[in-house]
C-alpha cells in the first residue's frame, strides 16, 4: 500500500507540474487508467492532461478528488460515474468511455447535468466476435481443461474417450442480444454450418435476418434449443441475472454457455452449481460479477474456461478504441477537426443544447 500511495502522489505531482508549465486557459482532463503513451500525447496537444500511467487503482474518493476542476475524463468501463460524483463536479463537460458498454455511466444524470457521454462502438465488433469464437471453441472442445491435464504431467497414453467435447459444426447456436457483436457472431456461424437462433429486445428486419441466416425466437425457445448459447446483450437492471438458476434449468445438459457481455448478466453462483452438477456441459466466461474477483465456486469446476475480460484485446483494436475515446474527448470539449461533434455521442441532445 505504501508504494501505491507513493506512486500515486508521484503521478499527481508529475501531472500537476505538467499542468503548471502549460497555459492556464487549456481545459484540464483526466485519463483514469494507463493507456498507450501516444494517446496521452495526442490529448496533450489540446488539454492539460492528468494521467495515471502508473495505473494506480482509483477508488470512488480518489476518482472524485482527481476529477475536481477537470472539464473531461477518458474513463474505463470499471470507473463508476454516478449521480453523486456528477453532482460534485460542476465543471465536468465530457465523459468518454473507452468501451462499447457504458453501464458504468449514469446516462440520465449526465444528460441532466449537460455532460456529453461517449463510447467506442464498431471498432471492436469483429475482434470481440473473433474472441467469442475462440472462447466457444475452447469451451466446447475442452481446450484449456485438456492443456492443464497435459501440463500437469497426467498424459500417459491416448484413449478413445479422453476429453470428449461437443461439436460446433451442424449444431444450433443461440445468440441472446443481436446488436453489432451478435450479428458478427452469426456471420461466423455460417462457416460452421450452424443453425442460428436469436432473441433480442426487438426483431431485426427480415432482410437482415435473411442475410445472417438467423431466426428470431422467444427466450424460452432459445434456452431450450441452443447447443451453444452466447450472451452479447448490454447490462442493465433489466438484464441483471438474465441467466439464473431458472434459465439454466431450461438449457440442455449438453449445452455450452458463453458470456462475452458483462458480469451480472449471469448469476455466477447458479452457473457454478449447474456446471458442478453437470446440468450444463461447460461454460466460457470473459466477464464476471464483481470482477476482477471471480466467484470461488467457478474456480473449483473444471468445465469452465475463464479469461480476464480480454474480448476486445487485440493490439490493433485496443489502439483503435483508445484513439476513438480520445477523438470523442477532443471533439466533445470543442477542439480538433470535429470540434463540437464527438463521433460517438450517447446523449447528442446535450450537444444540441450547447
Ligand atoms: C468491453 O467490455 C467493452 O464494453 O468495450
Amino acid at each position: 500500500m505504501a508504494s501505491q500511495s507513493q506512486s500515486q502522489s508521484q503521478s499527481q505531482s508529475q501531472s500537476q507540474s505538467q499542468s503548471q508549465s502549460q497555459s492556464a486557459s487549456r481545459p484540464a482532463v483526466l485519463v483514469t487508467r494507463a493507456i498507450f503513451p501516444d494517446v496521452i500525447e495526442r490529448l496533450a496537444q489540446y488539454f492539460d492532461v492528468d494521467h495515471n500511467q502508473p495505473d494506480v487503482p482509483l477508488d470512488a474518493a480518489a476518482l472524485k478528488a482527481r476529477l475536481a476542476g477537470k472539464a473531461g475524463v477518458l474513463s474505463n468501463a470499471a470507473d463508476r460515474i454516478d449521480a453523486d460524483l456528477i453532482g460534485a463536479l460542476p465543471q465536468l463537460r465530457a465523459v468518454c468511455n473507452m468501451a462499447v458498454g457504458y453501464n458504468n455511466l449514469d446516462l440520465p444524470a449526465l444528460t441532466a447535468a449537460g455532460i456529453v457521454a461517449t463510447n467506442t462502438p464498431d471498432v471492436l465488433t469483429e475482434t470481440t466476435a473473433d474472441f467469442g469464437w475462440a472462447l466457444l471453441m475452447a469451451t466446447a472442445r475442452r481446450v484449456t481443461e485438456s492443456e492443464h491435464f497435459l501440463r500437469a504431467g497426467k498424459w500417459e497414453r491416448w484413449s478413445y474417450d479422453m476429453f470428449l467435447g461437443m461439436d460446433l459444426h451442424g449444431s444450433t447456436l443461440g445468440i441472446l442480444g443481436m446488436g453489432r457483436i451478435g450479428q458478427a457472431l452469426a456471420r461466423r456461424a455460417a462457416g460452421f454450418g450452424m443453425t442460428v437462433l436469436y432473441h433480442n429486445r426487438s426483431q431485426l428486419p427480415a432482410e437482415i435476418e435473411q442475410g445472417l441466416g438467423a431466426r428470431y425466437v422467444g427466450k424460452a425457445e432459445l434456452l431450450r434449443e441452443s447447443d451453444h448459447l452466447m450472451l452479447v446483450l448490454p447490462y442493465s437492471e433489466q438484464s441483471h441475472h438474465a441467466i439464473g438458476a431458472a434459465e439454466l434449468a431450461q438449457m440442455k445438459p449438453t449445452a455450452t454457455l458463453i458470456n462475452l457481455a458483462r458480469g451480472g448478466i449471469v448469476d455466477d453462483a447458479a452457473l457454478a452449481a449447474a456446471l458442478r452438477e453437470k446440468r450444463l456441459f461447460a461454460a466460457g466466461l470473459d466477464v464476471f460479477e464483481g470482477e476482477p474477483k471471480v466467484h470461488p465456486a467457478l474456480l473449483e469446476v473444471p468445465n469452465v474456461v475463464l479469461t480476464p475480460h480480454i474480448a476486445s484485446a487485440s493490439e490493433k483494436t485496443r489502439r483503435a478504441m483508445a484513439n476513438l475515446a480520445a477523438d470523442n474527448l477532443i471533439a466533445a470539449l470543442g477542439a480538433g477537426p470535429d470540434a463540437g461533434r464527438p463521433p460517438c455521442a450517447l446523449n447528442p441532445e446535450v450537444l444540441a443544447r450547447r
